[in-house]
């Protein structure tokens, strides 16, 4: 069976109803419709798995599902699922996303699935001789978290590395980096620091405290560039120029303050959490990594910068950011929309799905300074938005 990622991209969706669009995603992917409809039904979520998911359930909360066309990552074409309740971001990011497949599509490089376990302990008597029995014990300490995981390390991943820390006042915290592999990482974490503590205050001598993962997820970034022929911004070559010209101080307004570049990043994160809900991945996660990745010189910062060559005619983008996702575990245990969601996007892998979800920030991202720089993005995207209101009879 075709892969849906290795088939021709379907296009012209808009102009179908509901019921003809599944048909003909349905067909696209590879997927019986009757499957396809089932999965979606309830918003993807059954009464009785939301009741064992959360605490005091009363019922499900739908939000739209869509699906963005025209991306293509690394050679690979995707159906991207994207749940949101915006109007115009599907369009949007569909939209861009064919710019940049003028331009060959996204190209990605995705770090492995590096994720940091930390154990806190304070009232630490002596702290340069705890971190030095901490360093000693390096080797048992990665034993013993490697232990507490032995279904991560069937599947190739496992603890990496182990390092300590003073954070002055008596408090040090030891750190566990690990390779979480396809999963977002964060059960298998709290269960190695909750595994590795008593031997971490054993060793420092000091009162156990937080045994956690971190969210911080910057050893876990994806890289994305777009390279958009001006002959794809418009038909006309002087305008072309001036819309590279115009997304450039765009990107510029964002780099030179941070007021703008916090709206900036909001529109990669519209397209980013859409492809991060619909997937059952922990949005909140992603949106505190995400921030403080944009932060880390101390000012806050454009998660991506765009660029014209005139010499080239190609308008340049890049972004960076951190994507703790999974392929595996979690809601997807449960949430058949979800794992529909991942059917339908025919990633194989937690990078895979980093890589797509990240080309969609970067589409985002460019048709937002595209509408700003030019029409302004209250035609486009209030449009939509009237159209919403109209159509709920409002
Ligand atoms: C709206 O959801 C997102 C934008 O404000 C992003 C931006 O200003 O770049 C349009």
């Amino acid at each position: 069976m075709t892969s849906p990622a290795q088939r021709a991209p379907i296009d012209r969706l808009r102009e179908h109803d509901m019921a003809e669009r599944r048909q003909r995603l349905a067909a696209h992917a590879g997927i019986d419709l009757e499957a396809l409809q089932a999965a979606l039904a309830g918003g993807g979520l059954d009464d009785a798995d939301a009741d064992r998911m959360v605490e005091n359930a009363i019922g499900t909360l739908a939000l739209p599902f869509g699906v963005a066309l025209n991306v293509r990552v690394d050679d690979q074409d995707r159906l991207v699922p994207m749940a949101i309740e915006e109007p115009s971001v599907i369009a949007a990011a569909s939209s861009a996303a064919k710019r940049v497949r003028a331009g060959g599509g996204f190209r990605t490089s995705v770090d492995a699935s590096l994720m940091i376990a930390q154990v806190e302990v304070h009232d630490v008597a002596d702290v340069p001789a705890a971190l030095d029995r901490v360093l000693a014990a390096k080797g048992a300490l990665l034993a013993r978290a490697a232990e507490s995981l032995p279904g991560l390390l069937a599947r190739g991943g496992g603890p990496r590395a182990v390092e300590a820390r003073s954070l002055g006042g008596g408090m040090v915290v030891v750190e566990v980096t690990v390779d979480c592999c396809d999963a977002m990482g964060a059960n298998m974490l709290n269960t190695l620091a909750e595994a590795l503590g008593p031997h971490v205050a054993e060793l420092t001598g000091g009162e156990l405290g937080l045994r956690i993962l971190s969210n911080d997820g910057s050893l876990r970034c994806v890289r994305v560039t777009a390279e958009v022929p001006f002959a794809a911004l418009s038909a006309d070559p002087a305008t072309a120029r001036e819309h590279a010209r115009r997304i450039r101080l765009a990107s510029e307004f964002a780099e030179r303050d941070p007021r703008r570049a916090v709206t900036h990043n909001k529109g990669i994160m519209n397209g980013v959490d859409a492809v991060v809900v619909a997937t059952g991945n922990d949005w909140r996660a992603v949106e505190a990594a995400a921030h403080a990745f944009a932060a880390r010189t101390g000012a806050y910062r454009p998660l991506s910068t765009w660029r014209e060559d005139v010499e080239a005619r190609v308008l340049r983008g890049h972004l960076e950011i951190p994507l703790a996702l999974g392929t595996v575990g979690g809601a997807l245990r449960t949430h058949r929309g979800a794992r529909l969601a991942l059917t339908l996007l025919g990633v194989t892998s937690g990078r895979e799905l980093a890589a797509t979800v990240a080309s969609v920030g970067l589409a985002s991202n460019l048709a937002a300074l595209r509408a700003l720089a030019t029409e302004g993005i209250q035609k486009g995207h209030m449009a939509l938005h009237r159209r919403a209101l109209r159509e709920g009879g409002a």
